[in-house]
């Protein structure tokens, strides 16, 4: 895989570099509610820029499924580029099959072109073949800088490699550098920390980390699945049926791999959502217990994990955050991850929307080695799945 940083200025200079970035941002009643993904991305514009290249940006944003939607225009994005970049983005909405390497810049002085959204046209998320090449054609090198939907096999992402000398991105690098921290270049103890409500969205993570992980420590609701699966009383929590046969192969192949599964021990409990905390053991909890966070002990079982490891991995908070009440352990696991960050004690990978919405209820989001806002790709990656946006790279 080529990183972009490895072209020579001269061959960056006046030539159209293709972009694709994940501008995928939240957006409310036409404003945008967190520039994250734009913030980020910041430094590889300014790279390109200033190596004298002209830029045509790549980006989707939400699901129009093939259907032009004013309200999914990337307007508002190019302004907030716009702004940031203090250089004008031109966002070109111009059907892309009327544009030509020759036209794109001469309809438009900027040096920096951001097409309309690319899910406007159908043939990008059916990979189309004569789509990509037309999009490659009207530029000279192609980047990925588009980590977090490298795991759609898309157009833009994947099939255009195919057509133009394609490079990775610099924050496209740095993440898979993180991420290859977690997966292949591990440094011992590596304790993963994995939360969240469904036992069925994380069960491929699990099994495809047991064997390289010495501890795994399962919280959340999902946790509740685990221990209901043990035959333990968890009262009113919920929980997903008919997961016991994949239980009993998750413990199986801990015990075959010689790695730790930590459990909650006791518990922060509610009758409701909104409820105040109450701490109980397992024994204490009564049918109309709700198991809403972890308790006091498994929080210092936990925090000890994190001080005897190397290296962390943290996905899915401990408990219902979304109420403070329950917020204590998913809290207590993001300071003590940060503050050994900091000390330079351990290396630490977050992702997750929700583990990233509990950093930044914490003003810690930069506080970690490296913190993942990719949804999908990050936990496809986890699983052990080959990204197709990063196979077209190699
Ligand atoms: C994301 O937000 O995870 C990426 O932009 C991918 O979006 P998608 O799930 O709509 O493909």
């Amino acid at each position: 895989m080529k990183s972009i940083l490895e072209v020579e200025q001269k061959n960056l200079s006046n030539k159209t570099i293709l972009v694709r970035l994940d501008l995928n941002v939240p957006l409310k009643n036409g404003k945008i509610t967190d520039t994250h993904r734009i913030d980020k991305i910041i430094p590889t514009i300014k790279f390109l820029i200033e190596n004298n290249a002209k830029l045509i940006i790549i980006s989707h944003i939400g699901r129009p499924k093939g259907k032009v939607l004013k309200d999914l225009s990337l307007k508002p994005v190019s302004e907030n580029l716009s702004k940031q970049i203090n250089i004008p983005v031109k966002l070109l909405k111009n059907d892309i099959y009327n544009l030509n390497k020759e036209n794109i810049f001469k309809i438009n002085k900027e040096k920096i072109i951001l097409l309309e959204n690319i899910r406007f046209y159908p043939e990008e998320e059916e990979n189309d073949e004569k789509f990509a090449k037309h999009i490659a054609s009207l530029g000279d090198l192609y980047v990925n800088e588009a980590f977090s939907c490298s795991h759609r096999s898309h157009a833009s992402v994947s099939k255009i490699s195919k057509y133009v000398d394609a490079y990775a991105g610099i924050l496209l690098n740095s993440e898979l550098k993180a991420l290859n921290k977690i997966t292949t270049n591990i440094v011992k103890p590596i304790t993963c920390i994995i939360g969240g409500s469904k036992v069925s969205t994380k069960i491929k993570i699990i099994e495809n980390l047991i064997p390289k992980f010495d501890n795994i420590v399962i919280v959340g609701g999902m946790a509740n699945t685990f221990l209901k699966s043990f035959n333990m009383n968890i009262g009113k929590s919920i929980y997903e049926k008919n997961f016991d046969d994949t239980i009993k192969n998750i413990v199986e192949l801990a015990k075959k791999n010689n790695c730790n599964l930590v459990f909650p021990e006791d518990y922060s409990v509610g009758k409701k959502f909104n409820d105040a905390a109450k701490f109980k053991n397992q024994n204490q909890l009564d049918s109309e217990d709700m198991i809403l966070d972890i308790g006091l002990l498994t929080i210092n079982k936990i925090l000890n994990l994190i001080n005897s490891s190397k290296t962390i991995l943290w996905n899915g908070p401990a408990g219902y955050f979304e109420n403070e009440s329950f917020a204590k352990g998913s809290f207590q696991i993001a300071e003590e991850i940060s503050q050994k960050t900091k000390e330079g004690k351990i290396y630490s990978v977050i992702g997750g929307g929700d583990t990233v919405a509990v950093i930044n209820k914490l003003n810690l989001f930069n506080d970690f080695n490296f913190v993942s806002t990719a949804g999908g790709a990050f936990l496809e990656f986890l699983e052990g799945k080959e990204l197709p946006g990063i196979k077209a790279l190699k």
